[in-house]
This record gives structure tokens, sequence and C-alpha cells, in this order.
């Protein structure tokens, strides 16, 4: 029997309350549906510290504890969904700092990108894209971004029903995790 491939779902928001958590939960039973293994890899709870390694990433010189394990994570993916948010225009802070602290580790690895706001976080999106390219992820199709309505808010600005906004773009979802999971299962078997 092959392996399952391992599915990295980086939630790149880390405020306290977020929407990007109930996207990425989503996100891991579709990956287990699609026959990867989802791997979570929260920024709120993963903690990076903005990056303080001496030598830049390429040299592949790790010397952080918390660089070494983050290293060791990505390493261990076969592949990636990136969920951000759209803030001002652009991803966050949070989710630029994780990519830097790494090099090697993200080359050629199978990625999508899923994003949300009010215009779907097309900007984030875009702006996410040219960086993942650049630093040779393989981006698999368009992703998916995942507009707001109004009504998806409550009074108090809050996220009325995560479950009914992750609802209307499932099927979005799970067409863009097949890919993933299928070009990171091609992956497995030709290395
Ligand atoms: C710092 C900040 C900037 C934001 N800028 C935008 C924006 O440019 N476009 C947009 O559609 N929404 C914007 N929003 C609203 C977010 O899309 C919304 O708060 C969303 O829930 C953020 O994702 P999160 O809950 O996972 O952090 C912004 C929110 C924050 C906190």
């Amino acid at each position: 029997m092959s392996a399952r491939p391992q599915i990295g779902i980086i939630v790149g928001s880390t405020r306290p309350v977020r929407v990007g958590r109930p996207v990425a939960d989503e996100i891991a039973t579709l990956v287990e549906a699609a026959g990867g293994d989802a791997v979570m890899l929260d920024l709120a709870e993963i903690r990076l510290p903005l990056l303080d390694e001496a030598l830049p990433p390429a040299t592949g010189v790790r010397t952080q504890p918390h660089t070494i394990a983050w290293a060791e994570q990505i390493d261990a993916l076969d592949g990636v969904v990136f969920v951000t948010p759209d803030y001002n225009s652009g991803y966050p802070a949070a989710l630029k700092n994780a990519i830097d602290y790494l090099k090697a580790e993200w080359s050629g690895m199978p990625a999508t990108i899923v994003s949300y706001g009010w215009a779907g976080g097309a900007s984030a999106a875009a702006q996410l894209a040219a960086v993942l390219r650049y630093i040779g992820l393989e981006l698999q199709g368009e992703g998916v971004q995942m507009p707001f309505e109004p009504a998806d808010f409550d009074e108090a600005r809050g996220m009325a029903d995560p479950a009914a906004f992750v609802g209307r773009s499932v099927e979005a979802l799970r067409a863009a995790v097949a890919q993933v999971v299928a070009a990171s299962a091609q992956a497995l078997v030709s290395a």
C-alpha cells in the first residue's frame, strides 16, 4: 500500500478569534477525504518569533530551536494548503515571516492558496502566489477565493456562522484540495 501524502494546512491568521481556523478545519476534513493526511500548522499555535537567524535561509544553516522545528515540520510534508485572510490588500505578516524562515524545504512542493475577504482575498492571494512561485512552490490550479457577504457578520462584527461561510465554497475547496493531494501523491510515487 502506498503512503498517504502529508498535506500541511498553514493557517496564516493569528488573531484570537479568526475566520481562518474554521476554514482550515474544513480543509483538513477534505484532505482526509481526498486520501491525504492533514497536518494542521496553525501559526497562532506555532508562534514563530520574527525571523532571528543570523544567516539567510538559503544557506541551510538553522540555529534556533524554533527554526529547526519549523524546518522539520515543512520537510515532512508532501504538499501544502495556505489559508490566508486579506489584510490591507495583502497577506498577514505572520505568514510572510513563516515562509521567510525556510528556503530549500519549500522547493518543488505542490501547493494551493485559499483566501477570504470582501473580494475573496484576491489581493492577498495574488501577492502570496508571487512569493510562493519565487521560492519554488508548485502552485496547483487557481486556488480558492472565498468572498464575504454582509450577512456573514453579526452586530459585534464577528462571523455569525463560520460553517455556513465555509459551506458556500465547499465544492471549490474540495476540488483545490484534490489537486494538491493528487500532485503530492504523484511526487511520492516518483521519489
Ligand atoms: C488588519 C486587518 C486588515 C484588514 N483589511 C482588509 C482588506 O484589505 N480587505 C478585506 O476584504 N478585509 C480586510 N479585513 C477584514 C478581514 O477580511 C476579516 O476581519 C477577516 O475575518 C480576517 O481574517 P481572520 O479572521 O482569519 O483574521 C481586515 C482585517 C484586519 C484585522
